[in-house]
């Protein structure tokens, strides 16, 4: 986070943004940020989180970082949509009412379609039917009003999908069956990830700072369970982070003897340098925003076929297996980390319908 006010208009030059918009309404409270950054493939999408940030630059720093992770995630997944996010600032557990989620609701109306929302870290399907209220452009919706419902079996389903892959590199094989995963967090994914890896043999070592959580899983045969802070040196085959971001720093890569790194936690290194050390160390890293895109992936399906279809829809999630594939291609063809052969597609990606489409080529100066 930044120590002081940074420059909003440098960002935004740096990471080729098109929009951010600031919304006030004295009438509900509502303090928010909409950041648009790429537009290429179609209408900005992504989250919109709550949150209590420090500063109100720091809540701005967040919108920027979060949605420019969004055009890159929808990119290198095939999906027709841009980059963006949007945070309410605010207590998730104190300041909620209808009005600033209704008041919310018309900000997104008012950017007619350049912009879609759904639930992050801090907003829940509920908040969304109140925006639903004030406008269309909410992509995540319970199943009675056309939404997908909860999609975090879809991002376990991904997840295991990049995870195949990964092992392959490893062993040669695309079975899980008798390797031990490591699963830290048993939330909205890890509690789905874990009884699906049960479910292929594999051997289970997990971890929740949160007891229930922990209690909830423990009948599953072979399933061990650790301290969160022992995680990282359990004799493990697989590492699956599903919890924080920034797992994957200087004081935890030289603990881990696995051989790969797969799991859901969006930006699970620290820095780039973690990224090259822990391929250095000989790990396959499955990149996060390829592996854990399936819920996005599953809840945008019925943006291009009216209304969504189950069947469909987890067909999509499937195509995680090759373009965690196409990535790993990338990279050896390259001779780069599999982190940075995952930005080179999306990129390649959106220059080329850029292309096809007439427009600009878009790019960061630095
Ligand atoms: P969640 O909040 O439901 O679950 C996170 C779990 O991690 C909680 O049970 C929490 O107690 C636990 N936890 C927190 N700190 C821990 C620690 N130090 N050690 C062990 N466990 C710890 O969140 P959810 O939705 O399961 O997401 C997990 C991660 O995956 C997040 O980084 C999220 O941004 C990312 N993600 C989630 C998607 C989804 O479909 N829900 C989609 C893509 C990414």
């Amino acid at each position: 986070m930044s120590d002081g006010p940074f420059q909003i208009t440098d960002y935004m030059r740096r990471y080729d943004f098109e929009n951010v918009v600031l919304c006030n309404d004295n009438s509900t409270g509502l303090r928010a940020v909409i950041a648009i950054h790429d537009t290429t493939l179609g209408p900005a999408a992504g989250g919109c989180r709550m949150w209590t940030y420090p500063t109100e630059w720091d809540a701005i720093e967040d919108a920027l970082r979060l949605g420019r992770g969004m055009t890159y995630k929808y990119a290198a997944a095939g999906v027709d949509l841009g980059g963006g996010k949007a945070v309410i600032l605010g207590d998730p557990r104190k300041d909620k009412s209808e009005g600033l989620f209704r008041s919310m609701g018309r900000f997104v109306e008012r950017l007619g379609g350049l912009y879609y929302t759904g639930e992050d870290v801090g907003t829940t399907l509920a908040d969304m039917e109140q925006m639903h209220r004030e406008t269309s452009f909410v992509i995540t919706l319970p199943e009675y009003l056309g939404g997908a419902g909860p999609i975090a079996g879809a991002t376990a389903c991904g997840v295991i999908e990049g995870m195949r892959v990964a092992v392959r590199r490893v062993t040669g094989s695309d079975s899980l069956a008798g390797l031990t995963v490591g699963v830290q967090g048993l939330g909205a994914v890890g509690g789905e990830l874990v009884p699906r890896l049960a479910g292929l043999d594999a051997k289970l070592v997990v971890c929740d700072t949160e007891t229930d959580r922990v209690e909830a899983l423990k009948d599953l045969d072979g399933l061990a369970v650790v301290q969160p802070e022992r995680i990282y040196d359990q004799p493990m085959d697989v590492f699956a982070p599903c919890a924080l971001g920034g797992v994957l720093n200087n004081a935890t890569i030289p603990r881990l003897t696995c051989k790969v790194v797969a799991g859901c936690a969006n930006n699970q290194l620290r820095s780039e340098e973690d990224g090259v050390e822990i391929e250095r160390r000989g790990i396959v890293y499955a990149p996060d925003y390829i592996i854990n895109a399936g819920g996005t992936v599953y809840d945008t399906d019925r943006l291009f076929g009216g209304t969504h279809v189950h069947d469909r829809a987890l067909a999509k999630v499937r195509r995680i297996h090759e373009t965690t594939q196409r990535v790993f291609e990338l990279a050896e063809r390259e001779g780069i980390p599999s982190f940075r052969a995952a930005d080179r597609l999306a990129e390649a990606r959106i220059a080329e319908v850029a292309k096809a489409k007439g427009l600009r080529a878009r790019g960061g100066v630095q």
